[in-house]
C-alpha cells in the first residue's frame, strides 16, 4: 500500500489541485455555476475511482453528490459525509497567493477549501481508489458517500434530503473528516463539536439619522446603545449574562477535567500562534476547556452610522450587529435562541427598539469512545502515527452531525486530519501535503479494522 500511495501522490495532489480551482463558495449566489461544477467533478472522480450508483442528487439549494459500493449485504456499512462547498475568499487582499489558484509551499497546499473540507473530502476519494487498486484485500465493508454543498451556510437541504432517504442512507456508522488534530506528532480525534445559536440584531432609535451636533446628548445613540448592550453580555469574570444561559450546561467532573488537561495542548504556544500576549476567557478554565466543553458568546460583525472616508457628524437611525454563541451538551439551540431573544430585547435602554433575527443553528453533540468504530479510528490512526490519538472535545460546528443521531440513530467518528494553524475560514487556508497522505494512508486501516470486528 505504502507503494501506491508513493507512486501515486504527484496525481493524487494534481486532481486535488484541479478541484480546488473551482471556486465553490456557497455563501455568494455568483458562485452557483462552480458549486455545479465541483459537484460534478467530484462525482467524476468518485467513478473513476469505482465507486458506484452515483447520483447528483438535486436539492432546492446546491446538490448532493451520492455513491456507494456494495460488496455484501452481511458486512457492516460506513456512511462517508463531507462538503464541497467553502468558504468565501475574502479579503483577497490579504492572501499570499490568490485563493483559487492552489500551490504548495514548503510543504502546504495553499487554497480556499485545501482544509475546509475539499482536501479532506478527496482523500477519501483516493483511499477507496487505493483499496480498489493495490492488491491488498479491496474494499473490506460496504461504503457509502455522500457530500454536500451547503455546510458553510447551515446544510438546511441536507437535513430534508436525509428525512426523505432513511432507506438509502441505511449503515451502521458516519465517517467524517472535517475536524482537526492537535498536531502531527500528536494525533487526536475529536469526540465532541458544540452547536450553535446565531443571531443578527438591530436596533433603532430615532426616525432618521441625526446632525450629532443638533440632537447630540439628547437622544439614546442606538451605536452606542448596542456598544452598552453587547457589553453586558459578559461579566468581569468572563462569563455570560444571559439569565438560564448556564442551566443546562454538562458540567465535567474533576476526573474528566483532569483526564482532559493531560492532551498536550500549550498555552504558549496556542498565544504565540495567534500573536496575544494574554489569553481571555471564563474564569477557572482552561484555553482549551473554554474552546471546547464551555459555551460561548462572540460578535461575529458590527455596523452602523458613517464608515466612510473622512467624517460625517451624525446619529444613525440603526445599528447592527451578528452574534453567536457556542453551545454545549445539554444546551439546544431552541433555548439558547428563546433565552437570548428575550434577553437582548430586556436590556434595551429607553428610546432603542430591538429585533433580533436568528440564523441557522446547530446542536451539540459528544460521539462515544467505546464504540467498534471509535476504536476502528483509534486504532488505525496508531498503526499510521506510530502513536496512539487521544480523544478532544471540539470547538468548531456541524450540525448535521447530532441530525444523523436524531434521524438516522447513527454515531459518527471524526476522523480529521487538520490543524488549527491551518487557518481554515482565513486567508491563506492551507493543508499539509503530510496531513492529506496520512489521511489517505490511515483511511483504509479504519475500513479493515472496523469490518474485522464485526
Ligand atoms: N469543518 C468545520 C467545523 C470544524 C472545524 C469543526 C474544525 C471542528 C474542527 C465546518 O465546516 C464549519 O466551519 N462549521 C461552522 C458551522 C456552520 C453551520 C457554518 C462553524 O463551526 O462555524
Ligand atoms: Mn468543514
Ligand atoms: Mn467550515
Amino acid at each position: 500500500m505504502a507503494n501506491y500511495l508513493s507512486d501515486n501522490q504527484t496525481r493524487f495532489l494534481d486532481e486535488l489541485l484541479d478541484w480546488l480551482r473551482i471556486p465553490s463558495v456557497s455563501a455568494d449566489p455568483k458562485f452557483h455555476a462552480d458549486i455545479l461544477k465541483a459537484a460534478d467533478y467530484l462525482k467524476m472522480r468518485l467513478e473513476e475511482a469505482g465507486v458506484q450508483n452515483l447520483e447528483i442528487c438535486p436539492t432546492a439549494g446546491n446538490p448532493i453528490v451520492y455513491g456507494d459500493y456494495i460488496t455484501d449485504a452481511s458486512k457492516p456499512t460506513v456512511l462517508v459525509y463531507g462538503h464541497y462547498d467553502v468558504q468565501p475568499a475574502d479579503p483577497y487582499e490579504l492572501w499570499t497567493s490568490p485563493p483559487f489558484e492552489p500551490v504548495i509551499k514548503d510543504g502546504n497546499i495553499y487554497a480556499r477549501g485545501a482544509c475546509d473540507d475539499k482536501g479532506q473530502v478527496y482523500m477519501h476519494v483516493k483511499a477507496f481508489e487505493m483499496m480498489m487498486r493495490d492488491g491488498q484485500g479491496g474494499v473490506p465493508c460496504n461504503i457509502k458517500f455522500m457530500f454536500e454543498g451547503e455546510e458553510e451556510i447551515g446544510s438546511n437541504n441536507l437535513e430534508i434530503f436525509v428525512r426523505a432517504n432513511k432507506e438509502k442512507l441505511q449503515a451502521d456508522v458516519i465517517l467524517i473528516s472535517d475536524t482537526g488534530m492537535l498536531a502531527n506528532d500528536a494525533p487526536s480525534i475529536e469526540v465532541g463539536l458544540r452547536g450553535l445559536s446565531y443571531h443578527e440584531v438591530t436596533v433603532t432609535g430615532p426616525n432618521r439619522d441625526l446632525h450629532s451636533g443638533l440632537y447630540g446628548g439628547a437622544v439614546q445613540n442606538p451605536i452606542n446603545a448596542l456598544c452598552e448592550m453587547i457589553a453586558s453580555l459578559h461579566d468581569a469574570d468572563g462569563r455570560i449574562t444571559i439569565p438560564g444561559f448556564y442551566d443546562n450546561v454538562d458540567e465535567l467532573s474533576a476526573d474528566e477535567r483532569a483526564e482532559m488537561a493531560k492532551a498536550p495542548f500549550s498555552e504558549d504556544e496556542f498565544k504565540k500562534s495567534i500573536g496575544l500576549p494574554a489569553s481571555y476567557g471564563e474564569k477557572g478554565y482552561s484555553s482549551m476547556e473554554r474552546t471546547s466543553i464551555r459555551p460561548t458568546l462572540d460578535v461575529n460583525g458590527i455596523w452602523g452610522g458613517y464608515t466612510g472616508e473622512g467624517a460625517k457628524t451624525v446619529i444613525a437611525s440603526q445599528a447592527h450587529a451578528k452574534i453567536s454563541m457556542r453551545l454545549v451538551p445539554h444546551q439546544t439551540s431552541a433555548e439558547i435562541t428563546a433565552l437570548f431573544q428575550a434577553h437582548f430585547a430586556s436590556i434595551a435602554p429607553a428610546g432603542i427598539t430591538v429585533q433580533v433575527r436568528p440564523h441557522h443553528g446547530g446542536e451539540p453533540v459528544v460521539t462515544p469512545t467505546d464504540s467498534v468504530a471509535y476504536k476502528a479510528a483509534a486504532d488505525a490512526m496508531t498503526t499510521t502515527f506510530g502513536k496512539r490519538p487521544v480523544p478532544t472535545r471540539g470547538g468548531g460546528s456541524i450540525p448535521i452531525v447530532a441530525m444523523f443521531k436524531t434521524e438516522l440513530g447513527l454515531d459518527t467518528v471524526l476522523l480529521g486530519f487538520g490543524l488549527d494553524s491551518d487557518a481554515i475560514h482565513s486567508p491563506n487556508e492551507h493543508f499539509g501535503v503530510f496531513n492529506f497522505l496520512k489521511g489517505i494512508e490511515t483511511i483504509p486501516h479504519f475500513y479493515r479494522n472496523y469490518a474485522a470486528a464485526q
